[in-house]
């Protein structure tokens, strides 16, 4: 097993290392020559013109992936896209629209309630993508078309490499879908594909500054409740963030739009409450800060999580991180790493068991 880990001590601190290599391979899959190249899936510019609606079901992270890239996708290609939970979809009586595309995402292919979600689509006619990690999987053999993530075998329980390989490849669908229907100029497209491109090296940048985050773990390791808060993409992030930190460090923690703090989660603010913001959509910033401020002024502790160059956030919190400047669609594939960062040095201080939390297991093959 020790060799399996490749010097890392934990297999999951092994799959955030490999988290560059799992999104470059994913993007150059698709990825030809500057343009994204659909052939592999089999899916036709006539069916992305044709479709009205995207559905995209999913479980735990897969969901957050799904939740992350809904609002790339809708603004981008301006298509609607409704996001839910497999567990939920299966046994929701919902008006759905036929023509849409049903994409679900699974790491394992084997989850019982994606599962499930997938063959209720098929059964109501509707089209269906699956984005799996693992080849032969139910979901992939069943869906009518695969995309492939290749991030290879994870091990850990606590997704990282499979979720960042997942989200590169719903913003291929997202750029691919938004050229093909008209929604952006050919130099959008290459302007956004370039971008793609720039994900893999700065996670890497990312990676070599990861001490910080180790020290800062190592001071709220004691730590009863964390909130982590922000807006659209970082409102999806925050939930990515909080779940790593929950499911291995067993500290309660919970993820809010930062802007429902005030309709009841504010009340658990004590002094000296973790409060952890996220703060890559400049066009939320102020929003997010101004929810921030809040809190501090009940006595929370802040952690704020943007991008280089907005120095002046350390006027605010007590403590920055920073992640590299990239198009701020794609900006939840950097903010997520030192989140994952953080779980997995919480956990590690503690001295519990950072590979196989109690309780939960890798793939869920069960209702
Ligand atoms: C389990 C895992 C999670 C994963 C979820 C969905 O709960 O611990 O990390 O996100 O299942 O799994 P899937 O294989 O469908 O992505």
């Amino acid at each position: 097993e020790a060799a399996e880990k490749a010097g890392f001590e934990h297999f999951m601190m092994k799959e955030i290392h490999e988290q560059p290599k799992a999104v470059q391979d994913t993007l150059n899959s698709v990825i030809k020559d500057g343009t994204i190249d659909f052939s592999g899936l089999e899916l036709t510019k006539e069916e992305i013109l044709s479709f009205e609606q995207i559905y995209i079901v999913a479980c735990g992270s897969a969901w957050h992936v799904g939740m992350a890239a809904q609002y790339v996708l809708e603004d981008m290609a301006r298509i609607p896209v409704r996001v839910e939970l497999a567990s939920e979809f299966r046994y929701r009586p919902m008006a759905l629209n036929q023509n849409a595309l049903v994409i679900v995402i699974s790491q394992s292919g084997e989850t019982a309630d994606t599962l499930a979600a997938l063959r209720l689509a098929k059964e109501k006619g509707m089209a269906t993508l699956a984005i799996v990690n693992v080849v032969g999987s139910s979901i992939a053999r069943e869906a009518d078309k695969v995309f492939y993530t290749l991030a290879g075998p994870e091990i850990s329980v606590a997704t990282t490499k499979a979720y960042s390989a997942q989200l590169a490849a719903m913003y291929c669908i997202a750029v691919e879908f938004a050229f093909v229907r008209g929604k952006i100029t050919e130099d959008q497209y290459a302007y956004y594909i370039s971008e793609l491109l720039t994900i893999a090296p700065k996670i890497n940048k990312i990676l070599e500054d990861k001490e910080r985050l180790q020290w800062f773990a190592a001071k709220y390791a004691g730590a009863h409740d964390v909130f982590f808060v922000g807006r659209g993409i970082d409102y999806a992030v925050s939930l990515e963030g909080s779940l790593k930190l929950k499911e291995i460090s067993y500290i309660h923690s919970e993820a809010y739009a930062a802007g429902e703090l005030k309709h009841g989660t504010i009340s658990l603010i004590e002094p000296g409450t973790l409060v952890i913001g996220v703060l890559t959509q400049s066009k939320l910033y102020e929003k997010t800060m101004s929810n921030m401020v809040e809190c501090r002024s009940r006595g929370a502790y802040l952690l704020g999580l943007t991008t280089y160059g907005k120095y002046e956030i350390e006027e605010t919190v007590d403590f920055a991180v920073y992640v590299p400047r990239i198009d701020e669609y794609f900006a939840g594939s950097l903010a997520v790493v030192p989140l994952q960062l953080l779980g997995y040095y919480v956990s590690v201080a503690k001295g519990l068991d950072v590979d196989k939390p109690r309780n939960l297991a890798k793939s869920v093959t069960v209702e």
